[in-house]
């Protein structure tokens, strides 16, 4: 380093309190709810030019400089602090009993009937922290430890980017210690996890484990490496004024360059505490970070004291506990589903367990490597973790001291429905049954892909009556479906001459078609909605996608090497030409056309929204017209939509586009600018 004793100019000194500003403004931006608004690369540029202003002015470098948060050197232990204030833990409420007492013994103890107001925030799932802070200069960090001393981790905590080693703004107290929480937002815990899985490390089971993991860190520089953040939601001992309300105090944390809860809300009364519960309940899985419930702190300072505290938690605050989204049960066994594509998936056979809401029994166990990273056997102990809608899935196993009793997983060589060979491709993870459609699960997937809203869009030919129709014999390859007598369809269980009516009519309805949903619903693998919509528009005819070589078929919009090869493949195989074939005869027909380069096609580059209800088309229909026209159709106005349609009962979308003066049609005028095409 070239440090220089010269005294910086008034230039140097003005640019370093510009760059130490905007470096920790967007430390902050990048660290809360993962935001950032510049680069990594202008991010570095900033700091190198901090760096350097540094090295040449050394009296310019200070403690609290954002340079000043890495690489220090490492602890040989951490040592013992004694928090100046203890710090406390909550009461739990798990009901809306709970918290209604909860509210009921305050007011009886305040000898008061009035409502009461109370401060609303997420109660963060990480590790609780306590920052000590001497004439506004960050001086210690400990954890919680057993409440009355904890360890001094101040050089870990340094290196995280939302915790402010120096506090600015006005009338910051003499000494005053914050607590919070630090943990890890979902999007970094997933990209830690899939560097360690790339790394062949171990994965950590949550983002709160790897929170704690690296907080717990001798090495600083590891502790900096990871996307920690912390809230502030607590004051300790305080030497100086603070306001009388929390809200304000957490305003002023804010002010001094914490970050606080972007949810925090006063509200009335428990009635006001239950909505908010609910309403967070219903956000919590589109949060950034995990959270395990609310905490509900009496808003009123005075109100606190007075109230005080009974053994280790204050009487005036709570815990209100979401359900779990982890639990422990057992592996009773493994199943192997075969899906459309042959991938067989092992599925968990659970002891029943309440988690996330609901009674759990299954979950997926994705597949042979997931097993073997887990080390799962049946008889295991197990975390089950269920999520908002995701499915439930086994996270960890916990360690057995019994090992007599449990029994390994054996992936199965050959398929559990047709018993043909399964095969792993190289390269590839999934292990696949390798029937084809000689496999009655294969089949069967088939069947309801081909069926379903966006392949065929068979009315009324759901999942269960496919497998009724594969499992009676009646549909033994797709093109069955257009052949089964009425008589046996009326004869199937929960069916009858109506019903058989209705399906016949909407099998006959689905047979004029389009070439994009057809090709999609051939269920041909990597063939989705757009890649069939692009190969369709490319090829106008299925003649030509048919005999396309793999170099014709990648001259198509997002088309690589692999779908191509997929889809050259399915046309090789004699069985899938057979197939169209039956198709065909069985009258499914679509207009074929010539073929077109996308980018003459009329409305390539426009945006086009559709919202409210169109009293002359489906919606389905209308995008796919816009789409065959080259158009993109989006389901959210932005400054970059060329066209909102506006059917009757248009709300926000609407407005929103009259906001941003971006065209609007009603469906009138819509049809005719379509007919303009025709
Ligand atoms: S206030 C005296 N607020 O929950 C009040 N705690 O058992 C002290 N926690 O380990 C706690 N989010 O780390 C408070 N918004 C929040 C919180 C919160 C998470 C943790 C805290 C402590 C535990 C309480």
């Amino acid at each position: 380093m070239s440090d220089s004793i010269s005294q910086p100019t008034a230039q140097a000194v003005a640019r370093c309190a510009e760059l130490t500003k905007q470096l920790n403004y967007h430390n902050k931006q990048y660290y809360l709810l993962d935001q950032p608004e510049i680069s990594d690369a202008e991010y570095d540029r900033l700091f190198q030019e901090l760096k350097k202003l540094e090295d040449t002015y050394s009296s310019l470098r200070v403690s609290s400089s954002p340079t000043q948060r890495v690489g220090e050197a490492p602890l040989s232990a951490f040592e013992s602090v004694v928090h100046e204030m203890p710090m406390l833990s909550l009461d739990n409420a798990f009901n809306e009993d709970d918290m209604v007492a909860f509210d009921k013994r305050i007011k009886d103890r305040l000898k008061s009937d009035e409502t009461l107001e109370y401060s609303c925030e997420p109660k963060f799932d990480g590790i609780a922290v306590s920052l000590l802070y001497r004439m506004g200069t960050l001086e210690r960090g400990a954890t919680r430890g057993d409440g009355a001393s904890g360890e001094n981790i101040t050089q870990n905590v340094r290196t995280i980017g939302s915790i402010p080693l120096q506090l600015a703004g006005e009338e910051i107290p003499a000494v005053l210690e914050v607590r919070g929480e630090i943990f890890m937002p979902k999007a970094g815990f997933e990209k830690l996890n899939k560097r360690a899985a790339e790394k062949g490390e171990k994965p950590f089971v949550n983002p709160r484990n790897a929170a704690a993991g690296s907080l717990r860190q001798l090495d600083s520089a590891i502790t900096a490496s990871r996307p920690l953040v912390m809230c502030a939601y607590n004051v300790g001992y305080v030497e100086g004024e603070l306001p009388k309300t929390h809200s304000q105090i957490l305003s002023c944390l804010k002010e001094w360059g914490f970050i606080v809860s972007e949810e925090l809300k006063v509200v009335a009364g428990v009635e006001g505490c239950l909505d908010y519960y609910r309403q967070l309940e219903q956000r919590r899985g589109a949060l950034a970070y995990d959270i395990d419930g609310i905490v509900f702190k009496i808003n009123s300072i005075p109100l606190q004291q007075q109230l005080g505290f009974v053994s280790r938690a204050p009487r005036w605050a709570i815990a209100h506990k979401f359900p779990a989204q982890e639990e422990m049960t057992t592996l009773n066994g493994v199943e192997f589903q075969v899906g459309r594509t042959g991938a067989i998936t092992p599925v968990a056979r659970l002891q029943p367990v309440f988690v996330g809401g609901v009674t759990v029994s299954n979950a997926t166990l994705h597949n042979r490597d997931e097993i073997e990273r887990l080390g799962v056997c049946v008889g295991d102990t197990v975390v089950v973790r269920r999520a908002g809608d995701v499915i439930p899935q086994i996270v960890a196993v916990v360690p057995s001291k019994i090992t007599s009793s449990l029994k390994a997983i054996e992936f199965p060589q050959h398929c559990p429905v047709c018993s043909s060979p399964v095969e792993t491709a190289p390269g590839e993870v999934v292990a696949r049954c390798s029937g084809g459609l000689i496999c009655e699960a294969q089949r069967k997937e088939a069947i309801k892909h081909f069926a379903s809203r966006q392949a065929m869009d068979v009315d009324g030919l759901g999942d269960k009556l496919v497998e009724q129709l594969v499992d009676a014999g009646l549909v033994k390859q797709i093109a069955d479906l257009f052949t089964v007598p009425k008589d046996k369809l009326a004869a199937l269980e929960r069916m009858a001459e109506k019903s058989a009516d209705n399906l016949l009519a909407a099998l006959n309805k689905s047979k004029n078609t389009t070439l994009p949903r057809f090709l999609f619903a051939l269920g041909i693998r990597e063939v989705g909605q757009a890649t069939a919509r692009n190969l369709a528009q490319h090829f106008g005819k299925l003649d030509n996608i048919i005999h396309a070589d793999t170099d014709a078929l990648q001259l198509v919009d997002d088309v690589g090497p692999v779908v191509a090869h997929f889809v050259y493949e399915f046309f090789r195989q004699n069985e899938n030409l057979q197939a169209v074939d039956d198709l065909k005869k069985a009258g499914i027909n679509w207009e074929e056309k010539e073929p077109v380069e996308v980018a003459e096609l009329p409305l390539v580059g426009q945006t086009w929204v559709l919202t409210g209800t169109l009293e002359t088309m489906a919606r389905d229909e209308a995008k796919e017209k816009l789409q065959a026209l080259g158009a993109k159709v989006a389901g959210s106005v932005s400054a970059k939509t060329y066209c909102v349609v506006a059917g009757p009962g248009a709300g926000s979308k609407l407005a929103k586009a009259e906001k941003l003066e971006v065209n609007v049609m009603d469906e009138a005028a819509f049809v005719q600018f379509l007919g303009a095409f025709e």
